[in-house]
């Protein structure tokens, strides 16, 4: 297996902040990237607040939360975070040409023997291998919000994926405290979000139809199925615009009508209400 010290997360929002943090108190070297300043100092800050939140509850000692942050840094600069990591972990907003230039970015910076994941949940990781001179060293590695709560990580492989980057990938999500489950194969939305997506589907029909109200639908999804949040908490919580972007790609890569998002989900895209992040999405957040 390939032997790995230091992770290197590209992205700093809400996703990559935490899978760097998750890095850190696994006990790695982390550095989590961003090309905006302003998205690095709330990141950092972000997981600042996490931290002290936890200490203060008695959830992890100050000696542990010392330990993590030497372990953790934030940065803008690309050739500063990947030049020596070992892995990668691409969590880049779900756009896939954004997405394949980070990668050939990457490609040209990050060591040779460096693996390179990709956090997507849409996006096979074949349709960003191939952007690099290093297809075999790529994989999905596809974490689940809150990054520093939910235990499940979704590896998938695509054709030329290595037997030596899943076993390495596998091994560095054990490290982390993960539960780690293995994709011999791609699929659009991998195994939860298909889950999700159809309790989705039949919510949003239930609610459109006028059956019940969105506030009983999650609480019978939490009642009845003993559910942590009903699926509209949920999206407002994932971000109205990324369940958006993700059915919107789905649909381009299968040209499945079924896939398409809601139309209530784009009139709320449209609007800007994305959930939590902006204050209003199925629900509206005081501050
Ligand atoms: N960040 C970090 N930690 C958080 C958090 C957040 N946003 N929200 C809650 N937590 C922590 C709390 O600190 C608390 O920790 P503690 O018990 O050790 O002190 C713990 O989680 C429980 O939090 P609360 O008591 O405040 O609230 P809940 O018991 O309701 O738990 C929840 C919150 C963990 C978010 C829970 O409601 C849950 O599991 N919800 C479902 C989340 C889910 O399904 N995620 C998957 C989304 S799909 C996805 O990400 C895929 C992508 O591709 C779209």
């Amino acid at each position: 297996m390939t032997e790995v010290k230091k992770i290197a997360v590209i992205g700093s929002g809400a996703m990559g902040r935490q899978i760097g943090m998750v890095a850190a108190l696994g006990g790695f070297d982390a550095v989590v990237q961003d090309i905006s300043a302003d998205a690095v100092s709330q990141a950092e800050q972000a997981m600042k607040e996490w931290v002290d939140g936890r200490v203060a509850k008695g959830r992890l000692d100050a000696g542990q939360a010392d330990a993590a942050w030497s372990r953790l840094r934030f940065t803008t600069d690309l050739r500063e975070a990947v030049g020596d990591a070992d892995l990668v972990i691409e969590a880049a907003t779900e756009k896939l040409d954004i997405k394949r230039r980070v990668f050939a970015q990457i490609d040209e910076l990050a060591p040779g023997h460096a693996i390179l994941t990709t956090n997507s949940s849409t996006y096979g990781s074949s349709s960003v291998a191939d952007a690099t001179k290093r297809p075999e060293k790529v994989c999905n590695m596809h974490f689940f919000n809150p990054a520093l709560v939910m235990k499940a990580v979704e590896v998938v492989r695509h054709p030329d994926t290595s037997d030596d980057t899943v076993d390495t990938v596998m091994a560095v999500a054990r490290q982390m405290g993960k539960l780690p489950v293995l994709l011999n194969k791609e699929i659009p939305g991998f195994i939860a979000n298909r889950l999700m997506g159809a309790l989705r589907s039949e919510a949003i029909d239930l609610f459109e139809q006028g059956i019940a109200s969105l506030e009983d639908i999650d609480v019978a999804a939490k009642s009845a199925l003993g559910h942590p949040m009903g699926p509209f908490e949920l999206m407002d919580l994932v971000g109205i615009d990324v369940t958006y972007l993700i059915r919107e790609a789905t649909f381009d890569m299968t040209g499945d009508e079924r896939e398409k998002p809601h139309p209530l989900i784009t009139e709320k895209y449209e609007a800007g209400e994305f959930g939590r992040k902006t204050g209003k999405g199925w629900y509206s957040y005081a501050d």
